[in-house]
């Protein structure tokens, strides 16, 4: 009886950070969301077996190439030192950065630069 109720609890505690993981998006949840009520993991993993980390194409697939994305986030030329760079086309990496490195899927996202910087981007849906 003992093992059994141990052996539940372990299953127990592995499952649910398990299920957590793979949590969505709020902006990403609806959309990816099947008839049958479950998170179609196709849209960003494709149909293979093992998940790994999606390739920028993926995302361009849906958001347009990276240059689109830049140019959602361009800033005025005549912005000065107050205002942030854009994220998606900086001075020392321009447009290669792989989406990834900031836009975390099934945890908090985080911004990449703040390795070094201090950034804030308010308008990053994290
Ligand atoms: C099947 C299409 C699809 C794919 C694939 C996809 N997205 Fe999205 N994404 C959407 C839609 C639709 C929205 C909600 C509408 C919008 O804000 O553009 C969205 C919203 C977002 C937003 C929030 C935009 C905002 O308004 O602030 C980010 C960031 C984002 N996606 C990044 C990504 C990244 C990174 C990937 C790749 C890992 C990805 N998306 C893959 C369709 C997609
Ligand atoms: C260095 C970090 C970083 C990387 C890499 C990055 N993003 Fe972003 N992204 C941000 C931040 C920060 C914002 C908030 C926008 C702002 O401050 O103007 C954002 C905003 C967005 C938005 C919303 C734009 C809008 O204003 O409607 C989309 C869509 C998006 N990113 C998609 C992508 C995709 C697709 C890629 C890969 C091709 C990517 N991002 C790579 C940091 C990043
Ligand atoms: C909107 C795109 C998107 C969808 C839909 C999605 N994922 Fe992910 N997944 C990612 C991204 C991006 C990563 C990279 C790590 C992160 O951002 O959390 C990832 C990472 C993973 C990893 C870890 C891979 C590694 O090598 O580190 C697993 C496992 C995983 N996803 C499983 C799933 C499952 C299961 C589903 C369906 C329930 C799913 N994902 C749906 C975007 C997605
Ligand atoms: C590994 C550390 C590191 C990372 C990561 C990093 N930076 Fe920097 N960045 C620096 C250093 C160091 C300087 C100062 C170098 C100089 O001024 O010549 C700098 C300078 C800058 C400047 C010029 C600052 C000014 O006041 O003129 C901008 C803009 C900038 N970074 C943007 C970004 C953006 C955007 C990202 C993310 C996409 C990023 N950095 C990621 C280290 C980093």
């Amino acid at each position: 009886m003992l093992r059994v109720l141990t052996a539940i609890c372990m299953m127990m505690l592995m499952s649910i950070p398990a299920a957590n993981a793979m949590k969505l998006k709020d902006y990403h949840q609806e959309i990816m969301t099947g008839d049958n009520g479950k998170v179609d993991c196709s849209f960003c993993h494709g149909e293979a077996k093992r998940k790994t980390i999606p390739e920028a194409s993926v995302c361009e697939s849906c958001h347009g190439s990276v240059e689109d994305v830049a140019e959602l986030t361009k800033r005025p030329a005549d912005a000065g030192h107050d205002v942030e760079p854009n994220p998606h086309d900086s001075l020392h990496y321009g447009t290669d950065l792989p989406c990834t490195y900031c836009h975390i899927e099934h945890k908090e996202s985080k911004v990449y630069c703040n390795q070094c910087h201090e950034f804030e981007y308010p308008e990053m849906k994290r």
